[in-house]
């Protein structure tokens, strides 16, 4: 079974990343043969700055290979390295019809926010069914919000497959449903474009002082307080098994517990957590040739499996 996924590299990762996707995409790699691609082809739909795009995309490289991916049991690589892709997309353009584009909900999204779109953009999810089609993916685990260019993907491959040959598989998403969403600091969802995020990775300082910012109702340390509503124990859950969270709801309910105790609790928690990330991150900065290396390699292998594709696409097509 091919198990397959990309991420776009875009800035530094929080905890929201974490326990809503990357730590999945460790988890998985168990399970089958698993590519993982920093997407940074679609990046360029967004116009970033060259500079900024490459560092993203050692960021992010650094970032799974610090919370758990193997090298040894996956494929990490650059989208870019394998440029097959875009050969693919530019096929696979001429059985894709503009309305099903047209339909696409991140598309309609981005108009609605006032982006002035480029065709890039619009065809996004072509590009992304031929990264998920060009190494016969079986497994595509993705977030909610990409299920519909899943769906997309199946609607191309199938096209495809009925004019010119059973040549692609057909992909199904996993989607993992008991993800909660995790809260930011301000209490709506942590995301980098409102500011609110808690880093995976940053100095101590900073950290301790992002998490004393977080924001709760203004009750006084001896008032008792309602651990279901309070964004300090939603984010303390993340991190901490069941006796010690039922403890501190406990502390919530008794009163003479106060907010910054559990700012304290939920700093120290999420600290001893990332701790062996943290230094496996150290080890990997002091040692950029092995991260380049790695993708070098990931990017060999998975352009191999994408010529073979290829040369199927192109004899079906008529283009040899
Ligand atoms: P951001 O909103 O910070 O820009 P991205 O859109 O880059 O985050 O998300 C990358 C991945 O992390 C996606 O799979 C997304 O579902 C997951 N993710 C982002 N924010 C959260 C959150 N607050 N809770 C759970 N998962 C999240
Ligand atoms: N569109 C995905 C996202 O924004 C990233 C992506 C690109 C992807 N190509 C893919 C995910 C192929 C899975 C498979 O999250």
């Amino acid at each position: 079974m091919r198990i397959l996924t990309g991420i776009q590299p875009s800035g530094t990762p929080h905890i929201g990343n974490y326990f809503g996707a990357m730590r999945q995409v460790c988890s998985i790699q168990d399970k089958g043969e698993t590519f993982i691609f920093l997407a940074d082809y679609h990046s360029l739909t967004t116009g970033p700055d060259p500079e900024q795009l490459r560092q993203n995309v050692l960021e992010l490289a650094l970032n799974y290979l610090s919370c758990g991916v193997d090298p040894q049991k996956s494929v990490l690589f650059r989208q870019s390295d394998v440029p097959e892709v875009c050969e693919l997309t530019w096929i696979l353009n001429n059985v894709t019809p503009v309305g099903l584009l047209e339909r696409a909900h991140s598309y309609k999204d981005k108009i609605a926010k006032g982006f002035s779109p480029n065709n890039g953009l619009f065809s996004y999810p072509v590009l992304m069914a031929s990264d998920i089609l060009i190494y016969g993916s079986n497994l595509v685990p993705v977030g909610k919000d990409q299920k519909q260019h899943l769906e997309i993907t199946r609607d191309i491959a199938i096209k495809f497959n009925n004019q010119y040959g059973e040549i692609f598989t057909i992909p199904e998403e996993l989607i993992p449903e008991e993800v909660a969403i995790v809260p930011g600091i301000d209490g709506q969802k942590m995301s980098k474009s409102y500011n609110n995020t808690i880093p995976i990775f940053g100095k101590e300082k900073a950290i301790r002082k992002t998490i004393m910012n977080i924001v709760t109702d203004c009750k006084q340390l001896e008032d008792p307080k309602d651990p279901d509503s309070c964004n300090v124990v939603a984010l303390f859950k993340l991190f901490a098994s069941g006796e010690e969270l039922e403890e501190m709801k406990a502390k919530y309910r008794a009163g003479g517990y106060g907010y910054g105790h559990a700012k304290q609790a939920l700093f120290e928690k999420m600290w001893s957590y990332f701790e062996p990330m943290r230094q496996k991150r150290a080890e990997l900065e002091n040692n950029l040739d092995f991260v380049w290396e790695v993708l070098r390699k990931g990017g060999e292998k998975a352009r191999e499996e994408a010529q073979m594709t290829m040369d199927k696409v192109r004899k079906a097509v008529g283009l040899r």
